[in-house]
């Protein structure tokens, strides 16, 4: 048996995206082998396409490699340790991240603890593409310690990650803003932040001094930002390319800053598919891609103008 997969082929543009066949993998001990359904896309998987970060430098001399970290689907086989899960049910996960990747593709091999049971009322789609986003946006709120009543300002509240942390510091008490385009602040709005279109005017300008800044830009706007925050407050920098100009910045500004690297957490992943199942966490998909169309999905997330999350379709 064999399943398609879309692999880099080589560090560059979008064209070295290539469909590749593999032998379906057999799950041993501990593992599970699931029917991808859906994949998330996210920067990242960009990023390494094109040689850069941590992933790519490790995998550099393991091309043709399989992207994707995130995805959903169905459980068509368990290895002989496996007790928790059996053939037929839904999962979702957040898997080989950072060094193995290999969600694009249509069948995977995952841990039977990193996977996560999808709720009926969560569609696989939505499942896919909650657990990296989902995670980082959980994480950087976690670190800025947002209690309730506090300010939190969001750089890029309309992206994978921000739409998610805008509701999710809703959920902890937090009085948020976030900032958007002029095409997303209606969306913004409805997700209960207040939004601010980061082109029409300097950020700061009227604007009451937030406790919390979660960069999800990064570089020159992430440090514009800072003279949001007020003496003392707290910024987490979540793009990691900038992260060191981000924080000294910040600190050089009396202001407690810190960048991250999201770490899965099922825990977290189990919570927050609770919330979509209730419907207190909504996630955004504004588009889904067929497999043979990452190439299209890859131009998509690299515009940085993607609104929500978007997924390839799978046929595992
Ligand atoms: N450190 C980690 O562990 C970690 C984990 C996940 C993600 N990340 C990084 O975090 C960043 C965000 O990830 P993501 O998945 O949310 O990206 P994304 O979905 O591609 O973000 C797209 C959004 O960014 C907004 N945007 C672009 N430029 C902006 C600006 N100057 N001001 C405000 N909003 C702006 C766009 O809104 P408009 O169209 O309205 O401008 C768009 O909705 C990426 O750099 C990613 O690589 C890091």
């Amino acid at each position: 048996m064999t399943c398609q997969q879309l692999a880099i082929t080589a560090f560059g543009d979008v064209n070295n995206l290539q469909l590749q066949s593999a032998e379906t993998p057999v799950p041993e001990g501990r593992q599970v082998l699931v029917g991808v359904s859906f994949a998330g896309v996210n920067p990242i998987d960009a990023k390494t396409r094109a040689g850069l970060g941590w992933a790519a430098q490790q995998n550099q001399d393991k091309l043709p490699w399989v992207p994707g970290y995130d995805m959903s689907g169905v459980i068509l086989a368990v290895g002989e340790e496996v007790t928790q899960w059996t053939v037929g049910q839904h999962v979702c996960g957040f898997v080989g991240f950072p060094l193995a990747g290999g969600c694009y593709s249509e069948q995977v091999l995952a841990d039977a603890e990193t996977l996560s049971a999808v709720p009926e009322t969560v569609s696989l789609a939505h499942a896919a593409a909650l657990p990296l986003a989902g995670q980082t946006a959980l994480q950087a709120l976690e670190k800025a310690s947002v209690k309730p009543g506090e300010r939190v300002l969001i750089l890029a509240g309309a992206g994978g990650v921000g739409h998610l942390a805008v509701q999710l510091a809703k959920a902890k008490g937090a009085v948020v803003l976030a900032t958007c385009s002029a095409d997303n602040l209606e969306f913004l709005s409805a997700l209960g932040a207040e939004a601010i279109d980061y082109r029409a005017q300097a950020l700061n300008t009227g604007m009451k001094p937030v406790d919390v800044l979660i960069d999800l830009v990064g570089g020159e706007a992430g440090i514009e930002a800072q003279a949001c925050v007020k003496p003392g407050g707290r910024v987490v920098t979540v793009p990691t390319i900038t992260a060191e100009a981000v924080n000294a910045s910040a600190k050089m500004a009396g202001l407690h800053a810190q960048g991250m690297l999201v770490s899965p957490s099922v825990a977290q992943n189990d919570l927050m598919l609770a919330m979509m199942a209730k419907g207190e966490l909504k996630l955004h998909i504004s588009e889904h891609f067929n497999l043979e169309a990452g190439a299209q999905a890859h131009r998509q997330i690299e515009t940085g103008r993607t609104r929500g999350k978007i997924v390839l379709v799978m046929k595992g």
